[in-house]
């Protein structure tokens, strides 16, 4: 457990499982792709004698990785997106790596900070930016068109009401344009009513949306994965934890297809790749979940899923299958702002 500012606390989850998957060995070389407070990477060094490349693409986790650095000099802290994470290896002299970790998603550490704008619980600036550069959230609802934004909210929030809230939106924006977290909440509760009982804040689903859109988040997870096939060596595991089904959905059918496992053969491998070798072992066709013990305790585990498997010899597929979307590109959304 880690503190946070704040003084609550990011709890890592699915710890043990994390590091039984991951299986770490003396003198191996792992890469923890989501460093956040360190909970992982903290664990395995507990383990074994190894080495960890550790990745985080938020500047306040990276300053933890070097602060923890300077107690063991076996984490060496490297800047970066995951889905550069051969990049990282190679600058710390590694072509392969012994195993990939990714615990998706946000740490504690973000969504406790109101000034982050990562929550809809918390007044902040409608910020959402993992790495603190680029278009902020606020950027998004005030500039993207009504279309573009009911286009995030119903594919990466499946959210039923997403033309409405697009709608609301645009015609709000015109008189003053958003910029805290909870004028946004408030305008989507407004018009899709409030809780009624429902145990999610009415805006969950819309705020996780525009998340997923300001950081690239599934698009860095499927470049994050072909990347891990393409640096970790044979017999060397690749473990990941995801928080929602959009993520889990890209894991699970990144893993099956490439062990073979696909069911109805790999349609969506690239012509050249179907009927190839398979480049990982799953080991489990099933996700590992918490144990009701560890949701009771850290209520932030409830929906998070582990996958796991291990490389094989076969050489890589390439380029995993792109996450369909008629979403506006994040370059778009930068043109927009010039
Ligand atoms: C759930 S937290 C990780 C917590 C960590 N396992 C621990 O035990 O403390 C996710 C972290 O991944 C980082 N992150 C998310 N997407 C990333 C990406 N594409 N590249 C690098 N870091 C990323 C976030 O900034 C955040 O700090």
């Amino acid at each position: 457990m880690t503190d946070t500012p704040s003084g609550s606390a990011h709890v890592p989850v699915l710890l043990e499982q994390v590091v039984e998957a991951l299986a770490p060995v003396d003198k191996g070389v792992y890469i923890d792709g989501t460093y956040g407070g360190g909970g992982y990477s903290r664990a395995v060094l507990a383990v074994a004698d190894c080495k960890i490349i550790a990745i985080d693409r938020d500047p306040d986790a990276q300053a933890r990785a070097w602060e923890h650095a300077g107690k063991d000099a076996r984490l060496r802290p490297a800047p970066g997106r995951f889905s550069e994470l051969h990049l990282a290896a190679r600058a710390n002299g590694h072509e392969h790596v012994d195993g990939v970790m990714l615990d998706l998603g946000v740490s504690s550490f973000q969504i406790d900070q109101a000034e982050r704008g990562f929550s809809f619980m918390r007044d902040g600036p409608l910020d959402m930016r993992m790495e603190k550069s680029g278009p902020s959230a606020a950027d998004a609802v005030n500039l993207l068109e009504e279309k573009q934004l009911s286009a995030i909210f119903h594919f990466l929030g499946e959210e039923p009401a997403s033309r409405r809230i697009a709608k609301a939106i645009v015609a709000r924006r015109a008189d003053t344009p958003f910029s805290t977290t909870l004028d946004l909440a408030g305008l989507i509760e407004s018009t899709v009513g409030g809780r009624q009982g429902k145990r999610t804040h009415p805006a969950t689903r819309a705020f996780q949306a525009l998340r997923l859109y300001v950081n690239d988040e599934l698009g860095e997870l499927v470049a994050g994965l072909s990347a891990a096939e393409d640096v970790i060596r044979p017999g060397g595991r690749i473990v990941v934890v995801s928080f929602h089904s959009l993520e889990d959905r890209i894991v699970k059918h990144f893993l099956r297809e490439r062990s073979g496992n696909a069911g109805g053969g790999s349609r969506h491998a690239p012509e050249a790749q179907r009927g190839a070798a398979p480049s990982f072992e799953l080991i489990a066709r099933r996700s590992i979940e918490p144990t009701d013990e560890e949701t009771a305790i850290n209520p932030r585990a409830r929906s998070s899923r582990l996958r796991y498997a291990i490389r094989t010899d076969a050489p890589a597929w390439g380029e995993a299958d792109g996450y369909t979307s008629r979403l506006p590109r994040l370059s778009d959304l930068e043109g927009m702002m010039s």
